[in-house]
């Protein structure tokens, strides 16, 4: 990797367990007048329940989209938690930059690419705030920053720094699903995890902690439009895929892997989980651990920002 385009030179830079240390910023910024986010070090491993390990297939769709914007030039996967698109790419053999606020998710990555047999030799991981990109402008040639924005009260200076590190004409890659193009079938397993996240919140609420929500209505297209030009690529896709709620949704809830749950304490959450299990065990009997969803993912939108 070039160490140039870093503000500071990483070999000045402390790097515990192959993270170069490049902020000391809190893993996580709650009551500011100032820049909120939520760090994800103590969610670590309840993130991503029984994929942990895995390579996403959504996510290994769309690095064979990102290699061809990236070709020799550099990655940033800006918040790349536990390496969902981070391990994919560097499998193609992209040069990468991983940043994230937390040493712990970044840990979880070395041990997703090690379990895959994946190289990290192009990757370099850095402890970095998203709203302070630890890199000279104009340096990058594409960035992702996947499902980090709605965690930030101010995502726009995310965006604001995104255009400040790439280079001219490079890109800002975002991918969501397209609506409606999945078949989806799951109505035990949407009815179970509604319920079991309704109650939850219920006896917290009663006890005056709520969800922790920054800005999951930012108009993301709509701010980046006003500083790239936009183009919209489908990737055609038709992934089956079953999912019980035992596999995700209860080990993240459980592990309070869930964003919203930052702000609740461990004695609290522990009391709110077993009334919402005992809700579920009263509603629904025994075996709702095991209902499931069953969908074919559709195609997939890319929506590719060009500086
Ligand atoms: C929902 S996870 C997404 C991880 C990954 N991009 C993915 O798609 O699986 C959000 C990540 O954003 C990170 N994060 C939150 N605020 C951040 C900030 N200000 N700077 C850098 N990373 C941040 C969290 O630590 C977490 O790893």
């Amino acid at each position: 990797m070039i160490n140039s385009i870093f503000k500071t030179d990483p070999s000045k830079i402390e790097c515990i367990n192959s993270i170069y240390q490049m902020s000391d910023m809190p893993d996580k910024v709650l009551d500011s007048e100032d820049d909120c986010y939520i760090g994800y070090e103590e969610i670590g491993e309840g993130y991503s329940g029984i994929t942990r390990l895995t390579l996403p297939p959504d996510a290994v769709e769309c690095s064979k989209l990102i290699a061809e914007y990236v070709k020799d030039g550099i990655l940033l996967d800006l918040a790349c938690g536990d390496g969902a698109y981070t391990v994919p790419c560097a499998k193609l053999g992209m040069k990468v930059i991983g940043g994230d606020i937390s040493n712990k998710m970044m840990s979880l990555l070395i041990e997703r690419a090690e379990k895959n047999n994946v190289s990290l030799d192009k990757v370099m991981l850095c402890r970095m705030n998203a709203l302070d990109i630890p890199i000279n402008d104009e340096s990058i040639d594409c960035v992702i920053a996947n499902s980090v924005l709605h965690l930030i009260s101010h995502p726009e200076k995310v965006v604001d720094e995104i255009y400040r590190v790439l280079k001219k004409d490079g890109v800002f890659i975002c991918f969501d699903d397209a609506p409606g193009r999945g078949a989806y079938g799951g109505n035990q397993y949407y009815d179970a995890t509604g319920e079991i996240y309704r109650r939850y919140w219920e006896y917290l609420g009663k006890i005056g902690i709520k969800e922790k929500k920054y800005s999951w209505k930012f108009d993301r297209n709509g701010y980046c439009e006003t500083k790239f030009s936009k183009e919209e690529k489908l990737i055609s896709w038709n992934h089956k895929h079953v999912e019980k709620v035992e596999d995700i949704f209860l080990p993240r809830l459980s592990s309070r892997g869930f964003s919203a749950q930052t702000t609740v304490p461990e004695k609290e959450h522990k009391e709110a989980l077993q009334y919402a299990l005992e809700a579920a065990d009263k509603r629904f009997g025994e075996g709702w651990r095991r209902f499931s969803i069953s969908f074919t993912q559709g195609d997939i939108v890319a929506t590719v920002f060009t500086k």
